[in-house]
Order: C-alpha cells, then sequence, then structure tokens
C-alpha cells in the first residue's frame, strides 16, 4: 500500500490523474489536497468520490504550518504535485498570487518532505507538473527539448520555471528523489472556461463573439489531457531520480486555424448552417507578453518510456465538444458567480 499525496486534483488536470491513479491502483491511498479556488471543483470528481481508496481534504499549500501537519499525520510516500495559479492572464494582472501559489506553495511542500523523507529519500518521490511555457517562446521553427534554456516571459511561467527551480535544487543540495514533466497545452473535458478552447465553446454556444487575442498566429502543441495523465503516470513510476521529461502531442495549431475547426464541429453538433459559428470570430487586443510560438519534442519520453499520444487532434476536439454539450449543469455552475466578473475585466473593460 502506498500513500500518494496528489495537489490540485480538483482542478482540470489534476482530476484526470486522480481519477486514472484512484481506479488503475486499487492499492494506493490517494489523498487529493486543494484549496478548491475557483479553478478547482469537486463536481470534477463525482465518479471516484465515493471509492474506498481515495480521500478529499481541502487546504493551502501556501499554509506551511497546515502543510507540516499534514505530512507529519499522513506520512505520504510521494507526492504528485500539481496545484498551480494556472491561467496565464490572470497571472498578468495578479502576479503576487502566482508567487505565493505557485513557488511558496511548491517549497513549503519541498521542506515538509524533506522534512520527513530526509532519512531515506530513495523510498520517496517528488513528482513536480510543470509546463512547456518556462521555455519561452520559439519562432517558426524548432522545438523545445529537455535541454532548453529557460526563458520565461510571464508572470506565470516565472512562477512556474522558478518552482521548477526549487525542485532542483532540492534534488541537487539536499538528494531528494525528485522528477519533473514540463507539457504542452491540454484539452478535453472539466476544462475551465477561461482557457482557449472551453471558452469559445461556451461562447459559441450562446452566441457570443470568440474573442482572438492579436491575430490568432500564435501556434500551441495541444495534447488530450488523459495522454497527459497517462504520460504524468508513466514518469512518475519509471523516472530516474532527477530527471525531466517534456509532454507534447506534436499537434501545433495557429489559434486562428483552431477555432475555425471547432466552429466547424460546433455548426455540425448545433445544427447550423456551416460558416454560422465562425461569423463570431472577434480579434481583439492582444495578450501583453504573447509568446508566438510552443513546440514540444517529447522524444525522450517516448523512446526511454514508451509513452505515445493516443488521440488524434479533430476527434478529441469532437469528444470534448460533445462532454461540454451534454454537461451543460457543470458549464452553467463554473460560469455562475464570480466567472461573470472575471469575463467582464478580461473581455469587456479592456
Ligand atoms: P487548474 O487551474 O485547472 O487547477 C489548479 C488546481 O489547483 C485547482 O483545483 C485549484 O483549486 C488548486 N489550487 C490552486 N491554488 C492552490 C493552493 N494555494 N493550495 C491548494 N490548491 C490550490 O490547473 P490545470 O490546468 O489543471 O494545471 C494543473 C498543473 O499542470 C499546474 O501546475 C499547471 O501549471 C500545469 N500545466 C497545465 C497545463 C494546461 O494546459 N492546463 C499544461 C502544462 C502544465
Ligand atoms: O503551454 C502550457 C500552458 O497552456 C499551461 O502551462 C497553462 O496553464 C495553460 O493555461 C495554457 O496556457 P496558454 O496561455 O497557452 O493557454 P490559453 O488557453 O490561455 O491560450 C491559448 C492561446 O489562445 C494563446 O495563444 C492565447 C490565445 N487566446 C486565449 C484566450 C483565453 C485567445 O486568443 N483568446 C482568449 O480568449
Amino acid at each position: 500500500m502506498k500513500k500518494i499525496l496528489i495537489t490540485g486534483g480538483a482542478g482540470f488536470i489534476g482530476s484526470h490523474v486522480v481519477r486514472l491513479f484512484v481506479n488503475k491502483y486499487a492499492n494506493y491511498q490517494i489523498v487529493n489536497l486543494d484549496k478548491l479556488t475557483y479553478a478547482g471543483n469537486l463536481a470534477n470528481l463525482k465518479d471516484v468520490e465515493s471509492k474506498s481508496n481515495y480521500t478529499f481534504i481541502k487546504g493551502d499549500i501556501v499554509d506551511a504550518a497546515f502543510i507540516n501537519q499534514l505530512f507529519a499525520e499522513h506520512k505520504f510516500d510521494a507526492v504528485i504535485h500539481l496545484a498551480a495559479e494556472s491561467h496565464v492572464d490572470r497571472s498578468i494582472s495578479n502576479p503576487l498570487e502566482f508567487v505565493m501559489t505557485n513557488v511558496i506553495g511548491t517549497v513549503n511542500l519541498l521542506n515538509a518532505a524533506r522534512n520527513e523523507w530526509k532519512d531515506n529519500y530513495a523510498a520517496h518521490r517528488f513528482y513536480h507538473v510543470s509546463t512547456d511555457e518556462v521555455y519561452g517562446t520559439l519562432g517558426e521553427t524548432g522545438m523545445f527539448t529537455e535541454t532548453t534554456a529557460y526563458d520565461p516571459h510571464s508572470p506565470y511561467s516565472a512562477s512556474k520555471a522558478s518552482s521548477d527551480h526549487f525542485v532542483r535544487a532540492y534534488h541537487d543540495t539536499y538528494g531528494m528523489d525528485a522528477v519533473i514533466s514540463n507539457c504542452s497545452n491540454n484539452y478535453g473535458s472539466h476544462h475551465f472556461p477561461e482557457k482557449l478552447i472551453p471558452l469559445s465553446i461556451h461562447n459559441i454556444k450562446n452566441n457570443k463573439p470568440i474573442p482572438i487575442y492579436g491575430k490568432g498566429e500564435n501556434v500551441r502543441d495541444w495534447l488530450w489531457v488523459e495522454d497527459h495523465a497517462r504520460a504524468i503516470d508513466v514518469i512518475f513510476h519509471n523516472a530516474k531520480t532527477g530527471s525531466t521529461y517534456n509532454i507534447g502531442g506534436h499537434n501545433e495549431w495557429t489559434n486562428i486555424d483552431l477555432i475555425h475547426v471547432l466552429c466547424k464541429i460546433m455548426d455540425k453538433k448545433l445544427n447550423r448552417p456551416e460558416g454560422e459559428s465562425a461569423k463570431l470570430i472577434t480579434f481583439v487586443k492582444d495578450r501583453a507578453g504573447h509568446d508566438l510560438r510552443y513546440a514540444i519534442d517529447s522524444t525522450k519520453l517516448q523512446k526511454e518510456l514508451g509513452w505515445v499520444p493516443s488521440l488524434q487532434f479533430e476527434e478529441g476536439l469532437e469528444k470534448t465538444v460533445d462532454w461540454y454539450l451534454t454537461n451543460e449543469e457543470w458549464l452553467n455552475n463554473v460560469t455562475s458567480g464570480d466567472y461573470k466578473k472575471y469575463y467582464e475585466q478580461q473581455y469587456v473593460k479592456r
């Protein structure tokens, strides 16, 4: 029996990781620690909440005393750390929140783990889930590899880069068994509608403008969220201590091309004449410091650990649209209340 702490398990990717681990590893005790910010939602885990190998704890990783107490009480064998402030636009309006959760919160977890594990690091593992945004931006060619130098541009990516450095420092300085993965843009079910794909699905459904920053020429590499969760599983169980893996879909799209594909799918699903949803595309003021292009080279993960993405993008996008159209209640719940205030500030008043 292994006891694993998963932080941020009520969020988008975290909920997929929790689901995978709870269902696949009956012999593991999974403890999900989440503050339940606007992005955390226990409805994401309805299907696993009554399983005997799953426990939820509400708490804040910024609270060091609470984190120390939690580690002392539970004697975790490992941590898979996903809790973070994750939205670039929010980091531009409120950078300090990102420093607190992404940097201080990560260091609090590392300190608590060090304190509990220092006599036997080899029997424990700290897995830090990070992003390709730490590498900065690419021009029209090239890809990020595990040895690309860090060059973050947004407060979000700067905070994630900082947390990555701390995790490596705890491995290099104290000998903690630490592993990091850096993944590209995820998409799929339970994605909060502040991010491009779910926001566009929500707006198309409600006949509202689809806001495209700048000219829509920025490129992202999209990966099905369940493929990310599978990669985390493979890396968690097989990576060498101190190693880093890039995770990506080899699936680059300009934002505008992606939105045209999405509009086509939405026309079909909503029985609209072809071209109807695309009329909602609206070019708006660009994001400050907007990275032009991300592309991940995941050869190391594929060759060393045998992971490959499972879904073609159009198929994954269609599945995603189906999920949002059949889970209206989920979408209505997360877009009521505070979401309206955020939307006003981000899109109406700017
Ligand atoms: P998310 O915003 O959907 O979820 C984050 C979760 O963390 C939420 O449940 C939230 O309640 C929780 N949380 C936030 N602050 C907390 C705190 N102080 N204490 C405890 N819990 C807290 O994020 P996501 O998109 O699921 O991303 C998860 C992780 O994966 C993040 O570390 C992110 O940097 C990384 N990542 C995301 C993507 C992506 O495309 N979304 C890609 C690569 C890496
Ligand atoms: O690359 C991994 C990262 O992907 C993760 O680390 C982040 O947590 C995650 O939020 C995501 O960051 P992005 O900034 O790439 O995702 P977002 O969905 O916000 O934006 C995707 C692209 O779409 C980006 O070029 C900005 C653009 N965009 C976004 C929004 C919200 C728009 O054109 N209009 C929008 O309204």
